[in-house]
């Protein structure tokens, strides 16, 4: 394909616009992205749109550009898209004419309210994961222009980045699914031996995410805290039953073998990298704002943020819950300690929001334990 002038400084521009696009982006954002930068690189088109298969096997639009937000109302049955089935690009005038044979009236009156009547041309194509068709993309004009060759392949390049795209998300999900499984199956392995722990990770997991969303932390940091909380005592799998299952009171000895189970967790996890950005979760969930915990005895600011937030969620479904040696304390006393314990055992700010927000989220959670 060759650019000169005008159109390589558009290509510059839309390549720069692409270089943005990131893989943990979700796919609306993407295909948004996606639009923009073909409409940038062929001016004589004002709109496009994607739609994508859905798992009732419908197709909805999942981003668009220039249309109205009725596109959000509009499915197509399957087989109702004009997707091209071929590898190649397809032009279509008058696209809503199709559409009119095609649509039941409600996504058709959606359809015609978003703008599709005053499309004269069309190009579609497909979106395809391992030569199958799950979606179509689509530049549209609402001009009289003729539509070149250069154009067609410029609308293959951006439908191949598009299937490239959805290729991976469906791998990245695949592949999350079986890692999900995975850890899952290690954690009950681990909460079988102990009965007072059965569902203390996915309970530090609930209390963990709803205090970061509570702080705002991205999407991502979300994540991590949710898969570093379900694993971070991953590392009792090496602590002998004797000690763990123990009615009475610790010797110190036992204590120190316990105390090793942070260390014990990161070993475990070692060599998964992706596992890694959840490596200080498991190895430092002990450590103390005033530096006075375990392993590492960091302080303050030096333990990672997320970390320190699991930390709280922690210690405080340990407290809420009935163990070997004691009974559990009662949630009004559980949040006193925190308050007690806030500059001492935790992070002032985050004290501050598990006080406010984890009354609420254990008040759910015993809701459904006592209704199952
Ligand atoms: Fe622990
Ligand atoms: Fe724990």
């Amino acid at each position: 394909m060759k650019f000169r002038g005008l159109e390589r400084l558009l290509l510059d521009e839309a390549l720069d616009f692409l270089s943005d696009l990131k893989l943990r982006m979700s796919v609306e954002d993407f295909m948004k992205k996606l639009l923009q930068a073909a409409l940038m690189l062929l001016p004589e088109f004002d709109r496009g749109s994607v739609i994508m298969k859905d798992n009732d096997g419908y197709y909805r639009y999942v981003a668009w550009v220039g249309f109205g937000e009725d596109l959000k109302n509009v499915k197509f049955p399957p087989g109702k898209a004009m997707i091209p089935k071929g590898d190649s690009p397809v032009v279509i005038d008058r696209v809503h004419n199709w559409n009119e044979i095609n649509l039941k009236d409600d996504s058709l009156k959606s359809l015609e309210s978003a703008g599709s009547k005053e499309i004269k041309k069309t190009i579609a194509i497909g979106i395809k994961v391992e030569g199958k068709i799950i979606g179509g993309f689509f530049l549209d004009t609402t001009k009289n222009v003729e539509i070149t060759e250069e154009d067609l392949k410029v609308v293959k390049m951006f439908a191949r980045i598009a299937s490239i795209f959805a290729t991976m998300k469906i791998y990245q999900e695949r592949e999350r699914g079986y890692q999900r499984e995975i850890i899952m199956a290690m954690i009950k392995a681990m909460e079988a031996r102990d009965p007072y722990t059965v569902g203390h990770s996915e309970r530090v997991a609930r209390y963990a995410v709803s205090i970061a969303k509570e702080m705002n932390l991205d999407t991502e940091d979300v994540d991590r805290i949710f898969w570093g909380s379900v694993v971070h005592d991953i590392g009792k799998l090496s602590i002998p039953e004797y000690i763990l299952l123990k009615p009475t009171k610790l010797s110190k000895e036992e204590y120190e073998v316990i105390k090793r189970h942070p260390v014990a967790g990161e070993e475990m996890i070692k060599g998964y990298p992706w596992l890694d950005n959840i490596r200080p979760i498991v190895r430092n969930h002990h450590e103390r704002w005033d530096g006075l915990g375990y392993p590492d005895g960091l302080k303050g600011e030096e333990i990672p943020f997320e970390v320190r937030i699991v930390s709280v969620a922690d210690t405080f479904d340990a407290m809420t819950s009935d163990r070997a040696y004691r009974k559990g304390l009662p949630l009004s006393d559980a949040i006193k300690e925190i308050q007690e314990q806030t500059g001492k055992q935790f992070d002032p700010e985050i004290a501050k929001v598990a006080v406010k927000i984890l009354p609420e989220v254990y008040n759910s959670i015993y809701i459904i334990r006592a209704s199952s």
